[in-house]
């Protein structure tokens, strides 16, 4: 699958509690990204809470190619949930290596991983052995950072190298940064460098805004690609670089939330705040808007209130935008 992209890949970077499936929809049907990813599921949850399989990995055809994301601590477990993901249709898997939570980290997971390479390799190896026994050659990627306290980015790439994936997404970031000050674009040239010696293909990732953002990067650091997250949210237009009108906004808003609660309850619009936000927030009313959405306490009242605000004062520049609630 990774070889078949054409270059340079533009895709939407995997969100836990964010790229669920509706999110997943709107932004394939919306933005059209090269590649999409699942939120993280933690592998050893997989076999404990089963039903997350149906949450997590829920997806629809219009998001391929659409990659499963695991994380976890315990190879043996890979090599089961690589069998579900080649089960389900996906067509990649890619292994975390980049979360910075404490509850993740605690637990050898994530960004954690970069500290224990031996125990990196296994999941690896684990995971590549789940899908050769399955009988699938579905591609294996990894997402992570350029280091755990310092940027160790040259050795940690020669490391995974030595396990061919197919493809490595880099967030600029160590964790001990978490999302804190820049993203280092320049340890994701060096990266780049190193891995261009091999067929696996490099992602850059870390604060990109727009379109001619991402361009500009990957042509300065001569990454593959790159993945954009925050600047996604509630804006699937940022991968066709295109400006929606306030009533294209609201109306995507709308179908955002309809397809979830369609599928989730018209009442459950917790996990909608940050999308909506998102779809609001280059409004110059933003701020009322957001106090009345989420008000609303179903999905019919949302639908009202994003109706009647349908067609107010036209958006301002960006600029103007509200910055992100996180
Ligand atoms: C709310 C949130 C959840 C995230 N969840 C994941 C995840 O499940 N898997 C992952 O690899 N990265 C996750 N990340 C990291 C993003 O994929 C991305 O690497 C990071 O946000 C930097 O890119 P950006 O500046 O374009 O947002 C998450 C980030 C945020 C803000």
């Amino acid at each position: 699958m990774w070889q078949s992209l054409s270059k340079p890949i533009i895709g939407l970077s995997p969100m836990d509690g964010v790229t669920d499936f509706a999110c997943r929809y709107i932004t394939a049907k919306y933005g059209k990204p090269d590649v999409l990813f699942t939120e993280f599921t933690t592998v050893e949850g997989l076999f404990h809470a089963p039903e997350r399989i149906l949450r997590d990995f829920e997806y629809s055809e219009i998001e391929r190619p659409i990659v499963a994301q695991i994380y976890g601590a315990t190879p043996e477990y890979f090599y089961k949930a690589a069998q579900i993901v080649c089960k389900l249709g996906f067509d990649g898997i890619d292994i975390n290596m980049g979360c910075p939570s404490k509850a993740v980290v605690k637990r050898n997971c994530g960004a954690k991983l970069i500290t224990v390479p031996d125990l990196a390799i296994e999941i690896i190896r684990a995971t590549k052995q789940g899908v050769a026994d399955f009988g699938k050659s579905l591609p294996l990627s990894i997402k992570t950072r350029i280091g755990y306290d310092t940027n160790v980015v040259e050795w940690w790439m020669e490391k995974l190298l030595e396990e061919k994936p197919a493809a490595i997404s880099i967030h600029g970031r160590t964790l001990k940064q978490m999302y804190q000050g820049e993203a280092n674009w320049e340890a994701i040239a060096k990266a780049a460098k190193i891995i261009h010696q091999t067929k696996t293909l490099v992602l850059g990732n870390g604060d990109i805004a727009s379109l001619a953002e991402a361009k500009n990067r990957i042509e300065e650091t001569g990454v593959d690609g790159v993945l954009i997250g925050r600047h996604a949210i509630g804006n699937p237009w940022i991968f066709t670089g295109t400006k929606p009108t306030r009533e294209e906004r609201m109306a995507t808003a709308v179908e955002h939330a309809a397809y979830y609660a369609n599928r989730r309850g018209e009442t459950r619009l917790a996990s909608l705040g940050k999308h909506l936000a998102g779809y609001l927030s280059h409004f110059p009313d933003a701020a009322i808007l957001r106090s009345k959405v989420f008000a609303a306490k179903d999905f019919r009242r949302l639908e009202e209130v994003l109706g009647e605000n349908r067609a107010l004062a036209p958006f301002r520049n960006d600029r103007d935008a509200t910055r992100f609630p996180f």
